[in-house]
């Protein structure tokens, strides 16, 4: 087994605040936790979570109060690891009035490249992410997708072994988020490592090999998307056609779309439903599991959290 892209140990972040900064408050609490070689790795929490701060201490521009982490086994404090790692961060601001050629030309000039290089470099990274043909229009009227496109180039623009892009899909409508995941999907392909940020839930059921959720500055879960989720069945959803009227009492809890119908039963009833939906004259279409989501998963854990949290506001008044 090869060693861990990025190792997190008991990783904290605790921030002063009030009079004489004499109060802390944890951003990031004994964060712990692996990223494999060449996984794609869903960093998932709702906001304020601590997902930010965890980049950010990554990429070294903040330092932990406690904790420690390595990234392709080297110590994050050591400032040569960064030539293997490339970073979007989470609210890019590049220059307006440059190009995209010239914005990527600029960050180019920070690696050791000759000026040919630089510009091979630039142009295959223009290519990589769809801009080559905007690449002499100036970024003040790029679209939000383009310039996050933009974003991307210039953290992939050395190479590096291991991306860390915090909130790559955030503001984008679907189309910009598909072609965000395609690169990132790209990136695996060309095996690299890559990390990211969301809180867009379906982009990292679809996209990532292993997710983390953090919630309140807490790790609260850690695997791939499917395995994270108590798989038991939450039950069993019908799907059937009725064209004639009927007073079946079942027909009340189901959701209705034209002749369509859905209804979701608990395992035990499904044939004494299926029988009782037949008699009446329907038509069954289908028939499946309903399986807790991610979603579902993510949800109880932020509304626990959010419930704790109102509680130490009472009971500290
Ligand atoms: N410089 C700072 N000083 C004080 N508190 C901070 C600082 N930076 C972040 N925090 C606090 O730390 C917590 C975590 O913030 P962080 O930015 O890591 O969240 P996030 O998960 O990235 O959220 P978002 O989805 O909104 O980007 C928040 O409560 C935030 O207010
Ligand atoms: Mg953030």
């Amino acid at each position: 087994m090869p060693d861990p892209a990025i190792e997190i140990e008991n990783l904290t972040k605790e921030y002063p605040f009030g009079f004489l900064h004499l109060k802390k408050r944890t951003s990031l609490e004994g964060l712990s936790m692996q990223v494999e070689m060449g996984d794609v790795f869903g960093f998932i929490g709702p906001n304020g979570a601590g997902k930010s701060t965890t980049i950010k201490l990554l990429m070294g521009l903040i330092f932990p109060t406690a904790g420690s982490a390595r990234i392709l086994g080297k110590p994050i404090s050591d400032v040569e690891m960064h030539r293997d790692i490339g970073y979007l961060p989470e609210q890019p601001y590049f220059y307006d009035y440059l190009t995209a050629a010239e914005v990527l030309d600029y960050f180019a000039r920070f690696h050791d490249l000759t000026a040919a290089d630089r510009k091979d470099r630039v142009d295959r990274m223009l290519k990589k992410v769809g801009l080559e043909t905007a690449r002499k229009i100036q970024l003040r009227k790029y679209s939000k997708g383009m310039l996050q496109r933009v974003g991307l180039a210039q953290a992939i623009l050395h190479d590096p072994k291991v991306v860390i892009l915090d909130e790559p899909m955030s503001g984008l409508d679907p189309v910009g988020r598909r072609e965000v995941r395609d690169i990132i999907l790209e990136l695996k392909k060309d095996g690299k490592t890559v990390m990211f940020s969301t809180h867009i839930l379906s982009d990292a059921e679809t996209l990532c090999d292993r997710v983390g959720v953090i919630v309140g500055g807490k790790l609260r879960g850690v695997g791939a998307p499917g395995t994270l989720v108590d798989m038991k069945t939450l039950g069993m959803e019908i799907l059937f056609e009725l064209t004639k009227p009927s007073n079946v009492p079942l027909l009340s809890s189901a959701t209705r779309t034209g002749e369509c119908y859905r209804l979701q039963v608990p395992e035990q009833e499904l044939y004494g439903a299926i029988e009782q939906l037949r008699g009446a004259g329907a038509r069954i279409l289908s028939v499946s599991q309903v399986k807790a989501t991610l979603e579902e998963f993510f949800m109880n854990l932020v509304e626990a959290d959010r419930a704790q949290g109102a509680a130490v506001e009472v009971s500290e008044q």
